[in-house]
């Protein structure tokens, strides 16, 4: 059989803003306010947990009221996943579950998920639907990846991007280490970017596909399956 390359693919806020998620930089950052980073720090939570959780409640149920779904960014690369005859891995910045609901399987979510909680007490991790009331479960808090903060499973992300020979980084602005960082640690795989925009790190890049991650991840998708699988 021909040469299949280890693929590794980062995704951030931008797959998730065509399902109607709103990124990190909407806004200007802000929510309510409150710059997103005043929310979403350990520190914060210990000030306010009150704030803290009624910004995640309302994140939670955005997942949970069925107003948003995957988008064809998201199912196509699920579809991917299970075609590609060699190894392939997604790491989502991303909180939500939509990569899950279209499919993917081998998924690491380096900054957590919106519907799991983590006991701080005992590090218990459990799936979580409902709103959390600070009042009712004080030792509940978001199984989040706040600033400052070391993100998940991050040994075993470097071991894969090391070994790569395809990394494709879409919908991410590059703003937030360690993963902007990660097109350079994957040196040795021919890296694609897709944005709707220069991003901070498109220099890292050989290729940029510049456009919806809706329309340009399903190009770049199909490109790879013509070079590789037929
Ligand atoms: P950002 O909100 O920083 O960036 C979203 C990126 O997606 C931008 O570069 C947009 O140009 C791009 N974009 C927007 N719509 C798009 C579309 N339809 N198709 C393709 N690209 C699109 O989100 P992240 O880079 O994911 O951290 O942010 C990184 C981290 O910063 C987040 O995980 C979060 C945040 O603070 C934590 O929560 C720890």
């Amino acid at each position: 059989m021909s040469f299949i390359p280890r693929v590794v693919v980062l995704s951030g806020a931008g797959i998730s803003a065509e399902s109607g998620i709103k990124t990190f930089r909407d806004n200007n950052g802000l929510w309510e306010n409150h710059s997103v980073e005043e929310v979403a720090t350990p520190e914060a939570f210990h000030r306010d947990p009150r704030l803290v959780h009624r910004f995640y409640n309302l994140r939670r149920q955005q997942l949970t009221n069925g107003s948003v779904e995957p988008n064809k960014a998201h199912l196509d690369l699920a579809k991917f996943e299970q075609e590609w005859p060699g190894e392939f891995l997604l790491v989502t910045q991303n909180v939500d579950n939509l990569h899950e609901a279209a499919g993917s399987e081998n998924v690491i979510h380096m900054h957590g998920e919106l519907l799991k909680v983590r006991d701080i007490n005992t590090g218990k991790i459990q799936t979580w639907e409902e709103d959390i009331d600070p009042g009712k479960q004080p030792t509940l808090r978001p199984h989040i990846v706040w600033f400052g903060e070391i993100p998940l499973m991050l040994d075993e992300i470097y071991r894969q991007l090391e070994l790569c020979e395809v990394f494709i980084s879409v919908g991410t602005s590059g703003n937030v280490y360690p993963a902007a960082g990660f097109a350079q640690v994957a040196r040795r795989a021919e890296r694609h970017e897709v944005n709707v925009e220069s991003s901070q790190i498109s220099t890292h890049f050989d290729e940029h596909w510049v456009g919806p991650a809706s329309e340009k991840l399903p190009e770049l998708l199909d490109h790879l399956r013509h070079r590789f699988m037929t």
